[in-house]
């Protein structure tokens, strides 16, 4: 059943949002990277692939079902950030952001009926759960340090750490 046109251009339009929070964390890799921040720059950089998994997974779910992929421009992220801290904080409210988006293509899964697309966005569902919580938990972590620079140079460990 192919899919309904409304659905395959927000499913485009979710292409270009993941896409862009690949490029939004790829400019917050360069901020960390900017103030030597390594381990934080990493984990961004690990995000961004993660960001582009996601889109690629849409992308290759509308050829399963017959559609076509369109592109459209990916509006230019912020550059800099005031500390590590608003860095966070940004990148947790996109992530929210992304979880409204991905609610909203349930919702039209539902009215339309299309249990092949609610069924293909659970898994973003969930992935969003995770995608939050780990945001949220370095927000608190930043907010617990404050300006100590010591417990940074430890977090900047820590997160360097990621695969
Ligand atoms: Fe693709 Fe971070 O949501």
């Amino acid at each position: 059943m192919k899919l309904d046109e409304r659905m395959l251009k927000s499913l485009n339009e979710q292409i270009n949002k993941e896409i862009y929070s690949a490029y939004l964390y790829f400019s917050m890799a360069s901020y960390f990277d900017s103030i030597n921040l390594k381990g934080f720059a990493k984990w961004m950089k690990s995000q961004v692939k993660e960001e582009l998994n996601h889109a690629h997974k849409i992308y290759d779910y509308i050829y399963d079902k017959g559609g076509v992929v369109e592109l459209e421009a990916i509006q230019a992220p912020k550059n800099s950030w005031e500390s590590p801290l608003e860095a966070f904080k940004d990148a947790y409210e996109h992530e929210i952001f992304v979880t409204e988006s991905i609610y909203k293509l349930v919702d039209l899964s539902k009215e339309l009926n299309d249990h092949s697309t609610y069924n293909f966005l659970q898994w973003y569902v969930a992935e969003q759960v995770e995608e939050e919580a780990q945001t949220k938990n370095i927000v608190d972590a930043l907010e617990f340090i404050k300006d100590e620079k010591t417990a940074l140079f430890m977090l900047d460990m820590e997160l360097g750490k990621r695969e």
